[in-house]
């Protein structure tokens, strides 16, 4: 099985940002606790960050064509208002799991709402690196309980 997990912007920041909201786990440090739990699921992840919307949009594209079999997307602020993400994501039929370390619903308004809610799957926020997790975890069992 064959997941791709996706960075937005500011996103290569964490460890250094914002700790109230995101802690001080590094960009690197999620991607090592990914890479483990991928190891014991036996699923293999692609990890990609860009502060690029068209280069977020052009790896959603490549996805159609790389035997990606479901998607764990962090898009950062990109959640609240980037169509063209949106647009790029609603064309691929495989799970999507949209994840947020911080709890978007507990703080300002405009990241209460996120563009990408009809095209997910569902949504995990609040539980920091664990969110991450949680959402690997939503993506394999998408994938292996699909219906034939
Ligand atoms: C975030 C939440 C977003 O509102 C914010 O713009 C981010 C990070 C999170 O992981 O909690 O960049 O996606």
């Amino acid at each position: 099985m064959k997941i791709l997990i996706l960075h937005g912007v500011n996103l290569n920041m964490f460890g250094q940002r914002d700790p109230k909201h995101y802690g001080t786990e590094t960009l690197e440090g999620i991607t090592s606790a990914l890479t483990d739990l991928a190891h014991e699921l036996s699923v293999s992840i692609d990890s990609f960050q860009t502060n690029h919307e068209g280069e977020m949009c052009e790896r959603i594209h490549s996805a159609h064509t790389d035997s990606t079999q479901a998607i764990v997307i962090n898009a950062g602020a990109w959640t609240h208002y980037s169509l063209a993400i949106r647009d790029a994501l609603s064309m691929l039929s495989i799970p999507i799991i949209e994840v947020h370390m911080s709890n978007v619903h507990a703080r300002e308004e405009f990241r209460h709402h996120s563009v990408f809610s009809s095209v997910v799957r569902g949504q995990i926020c609040g539980f920091g690196t664990q969110s991450y997790l949680l959402g690997l975890r939503a993506a394999y069992h998408a994938v292996k309980h699909a219906p034939t």
